[in-house]
């Protein structure tokens, strides 16, 4: 069923797991998430940005996941706004049928941030809508927004419990040293998350349900195929899945994935092409893309997520 993500959070944080947040653009991703959510009885988020949005538009994407639930009926599916950046595209999503939204206003100044996500909670509740938000800056590309890495700053502990009581949000984005995309460590650079940050923003807000972004682990597999069949992505490093795992455990119930999505679809797309080059039924290499995506999707959800059987 199509859900929001109140139950799904609750549930979650009891038994020290995460739901996968996983961003949706075309049929095929659609498909190879929910198909592995089904079999392996996993709770699933899929969440469509605003370049989703604009690349396929609303009915399109709306209408993929109404059919995903209407094929995957034993699993609970929440369609939820990535990184909305107003008020305004919060109220077209709401609207639109989305059943959790994200308000990002975490380059805005606190009182702004606050004032706007306060404003988006009090519509989205009465519609039954969640609403997470974000406080802290995380390194790296979204959208249009460019985080330099000396201007992320990770989450103050000292304002999370003023801005949930104030805005009323059913979730709440921090930073603490994920980012966005394929390069989320210099050459050399030790991963590093800041777990104690994470401790202490949940001594703050006790059974609260905190997020992640800039989660992907970019595959080293599927940068390693990149490369191999004609890609150039060197040094693309992601977060270590051992600490994801950890983070699972404490109070992350919701882990967001797009980038190892991108890079399993072209992997898989890469490889097809450079073995079979007379081939030009697009039907051909996107099936064992979406295969690619299932495949990644059920590795996370047993070796990170935690959340198989939690349907
Ligand atoms: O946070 C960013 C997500 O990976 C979505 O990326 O805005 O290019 O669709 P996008
Ligand atoms: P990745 O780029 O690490 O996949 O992060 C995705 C994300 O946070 C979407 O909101
Ligand atoms: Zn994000
Ligand atoms: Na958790």
């Amino acid at each position: 069923p199509l859900v929001n993500t109140v139950e799904m959070f609750k549930k979650a944080y009891a038994g020290g797991y995460a739901i996968g947040a996983f961003n949706v653009n075309n049929m095929e991703i659609v498909q190879g998430i929910t198909e592995a959510c089904q079999e392996l009885k996993a709770p699933v988020i899929l969440q469509v940005s605003a370049g989703a949005r604009k690349y396929a538009n609303h009915t399109y994407l709306t209408k993929l996941v109404e059919a995903a639930v209407i094929e995957n009926p034993d699993i609970p599916i929440a369609l939820h706004l990535d990184h909305g950046s107003s008020y305004e595209l919060c109220k077209d999503c709401i609207d639109g049928g989305f059943t959790s939204v994200m308000f990002d206003g975490s380059s805005k100044p606190y009182e702004e941030n606050v004032e706007e996500a306060r404003k988006v909670a009090e519509y989205a509740h009465k519609y039954n809508v969640t609403v997470e938000a974000e406080l802290g800056k995380l390194a790296g590309v979204e959208d249009d927004v460019k985080v330099e890495d000396d201007k992320a700053q990770f989450t103050d502990p000292d304002e999370v419990q003023d801005f949930v009581k104030r805005t009323g949000v059913d979730s709440l984005a921090i930073a603490i040293g994920t980012s966005h995309g394929a390069y989320k460590f210099k050459p050399g650079q030790k991963p590093k998350l800041r777990l104690d940050i994470l401790q202490e923003v949940s001594n703050r807000l006790p059974g609260f349900p905190i997020v992640l972004h800039g989660a992907s682990s970019v595959i080293p597999e599927f940068v390693q195929m990149i490369n191999q069949y004609g890609g150039q992505m060197p040094d693309a490093i992601g977060i270590p899945e051992e600490m994801l795992r950890e983070a699972a455990k404490m109070a992350v119930c919701k882990i967001n994935i797009d980038s190892d999505l991108r890079l399993a679809m072209t992997a898989s797309v890469r490889k097809y092409f450079a073995e079979n080059p007379t081939h030009f039924d697009p039907r051909q290499y996107l099936a064992p893309a979406r295969t690619a995506i299932k495949e990644m999707v059920e590795h996370k959800i047993t070796a990170v997520l935690g959340c198989a059987g939690k349907a």
